[in-house]
Formats: C-alpha cells, structure tokens, sequence
C-alpha cells in the first residue's frame, strides 16, 4: 500500500460522502512506559556492601513485589530507590526523571514506610494534608478538601476528624495509603503494609491496593514477605538474598515456584497461614 499522501486524498468538492483522512491516533503518552530503572545498582554505606548488580525495571501500572528474608535490604533499597541515599554504583531512575530529588520539588511519588505511623496528636485527615501542606501552596480548605477525598478512596469516609488512636490496624494503613497519594503520584513504595494484620484485614488491604493500580493505573512497588499478598497482588517480583548479596529470582509469581533455585522454591511453596 502506498504511504504517499494522495492515497489519502480528500474527496473531491460537492461529493455527497465527506471523508475524512483518517487521522494518526498516537498512542497514549508513555501507556507502556518504564517508571522504575534500575541498573547495575550497588547498596550499603562506605565499604560495606548490601546489595550489589541489582537489575530491573517496573512498568506503568505494575504490581511489582520486593522480597526477601529479614535483613537483605528490603527497606534499604527503597530508600534508595526515593532518593533518600547515594548509590555506591549503578543507576536509579524513577519516572523518567533520573533519581529523585526531593530538594528539586514535587516527588513523583508517594511512600509509606514500614514504621510509617501516622502522627498521633493529628487527625487522620491532617496527617493526609501533610504532604500537601509541604509541597504546595494550595488554600487550607482545598487541602482539607483533597485529603478528605483521598481517605474516601481508601474507603475511610468520614475518618478524616478522627484521631489515629480511634482507627483500627487495618484503618491506619490505609490511612497512610492516602497520604501516600495525597500528591496525586504516579507512582507509591508500600513497605509491608499488611504487616501485623489479621488475614482477612490484609486480604481487604490487597483487595484496595489491586484496585488502586487498575483503576489508576497506578504503579505499585511493594515490600512485603506475605505469600497470600503476593500471589493476589504482584505482577512480578524480584527476590533478593542477603548472603549472595543480590537478586536471586524475578518474574510473576507463580513462574516462581518451579524456580531451580531451591531458596526461592522453599519460598514460593511454603503453606499458606490458615491452609
Ligand atoms: N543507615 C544505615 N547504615 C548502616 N547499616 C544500615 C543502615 N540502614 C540499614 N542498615 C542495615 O542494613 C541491613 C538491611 O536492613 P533493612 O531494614 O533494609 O532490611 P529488610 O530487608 O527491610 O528487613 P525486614 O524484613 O526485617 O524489614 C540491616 O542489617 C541494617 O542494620
Ligand atoms: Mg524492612
């Protein structure tokens, strides 16, 4: 077929039909676009080495987990992934940006730390503004008005006048989901946010985390060690290990349970809790 452009010519004037060339639709701005690079990267502080040759990148809208036993640098990683340490070596770059910056404006993503409490003596929906308060110059009633849609997101209507205190396990995580969204990212680093719930708290919190990634096309990095989590969330893993120092599997999940690595077979098949 010829691309030249009188295979497209209009018709000619007067003719009943009136056609029009059709037009390029160009994809959606970066629809599959990596927002987590990760190259070569090395971990730790002066001479100690946590993690080291770590390769991988997260795409648009992924649910991508971060595993590992306790102490490999699960948490660690993130911090360097925000940008909150220097790599020894190697490169990070997070939405297309290079490594974040926080002293270069608004983060293009949110966080939720692992002992990320809410601040007590705050109401849910002040702890929400916060990071509003820090990066913008919004009015105070159209922070207050973001967070309380933000707490409604996490299904927490109504919470935003209480107090931490008056929330449930499960009603602070999510709490602290919101203010992680609290600027809109396009991307949130969840590190174990299931962590101390019961089973069916963490099921919802799942449920709410999936449901935040295919509707906003949010991407999703978490860490976490639940197998039930995993396997209901995550589209892919990375596992890193603490005595080789780096990654030892990546793919989805269930790819893994046949890994030839028995560290990762043993972790990918124990028994559930509650099976
Ligand atoms: N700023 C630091 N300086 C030196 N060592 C550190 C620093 N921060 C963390 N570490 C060490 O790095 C190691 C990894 O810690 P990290 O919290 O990342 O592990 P983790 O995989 O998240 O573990 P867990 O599953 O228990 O949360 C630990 O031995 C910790 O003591
Ligand atoms: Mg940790």
């Amino acid at each position: 077929m010829s691309n030249s452009p009188n295979s497209q010519r209009p018709p000619a004037p007067g003719s009943p039909i009136s056609v029009r060339p059709p037009r390029k639709i160009a994809p959606p701005r970066n629809a599959r676009a990596t927002m987590v690079s990760v190259k070569d990267l090395s971990i730790g502080w002066g001479d100690k080495v946590l993690q080291e040759h770590l390769n991988f990148e997260v795409a648009r809208g992924e649910v991508f987990g971060i595993l590992g036993g306790s102490g490999a640098g699960k948490s660690t990683l993130l911090r360097f992934l925000i940008g909150l340490e220097t790599p020894l070596a190697g490169e990070i770059d997070v939405a297309g940006r290079g490594t974040p910056d926080l002293t270069k404006g608004l983060p293009p993503f949110g966080v939720m730390f692992q002992a990320g409490a809410l601040f007590g003596s705050l109401t849910v929906g002040e702890n929400v503004a916060l990071p509003l308060e820090e990066w913008t110059k919004l009015p105070p009633d159209a922070i207050a008005a973001i967070a309380r849609a933000k707490l409604r997101l996490v299904g927490l209507d109504g919470s935003s006048d209480k107090f931490p205190s008056e929330l449930s396990g499960g009603m602070k995580k999510r709490a602290a989901i919101a203010r992680a969204l609290a600027l809109e990212p396009e991307i949130v680093f969840l590190d174990e946010p299931s962590a101390g719930l019961d089973p069916v708290t963490s099921a919802d919190l799942d449920e709410l985390i999936k449901t935040l990634s295919k509707t906003l096309g949010l991407t999703v990095v978490i860490v976490t060690h639940e197998l039930e989590s995993i396997f209901a969330i995550a589209d892919r893993v990375i596992m890193i290990d603490r005595e080789t120092k780096t990654i030892i599997a990546m793919g989805p999940p269930k790819d893994l349970r046949n890994s030839e690595d028995q560290r990762v077979r043993d972790f990918f098949n124990r028994t559930p809790k509650g099976s």
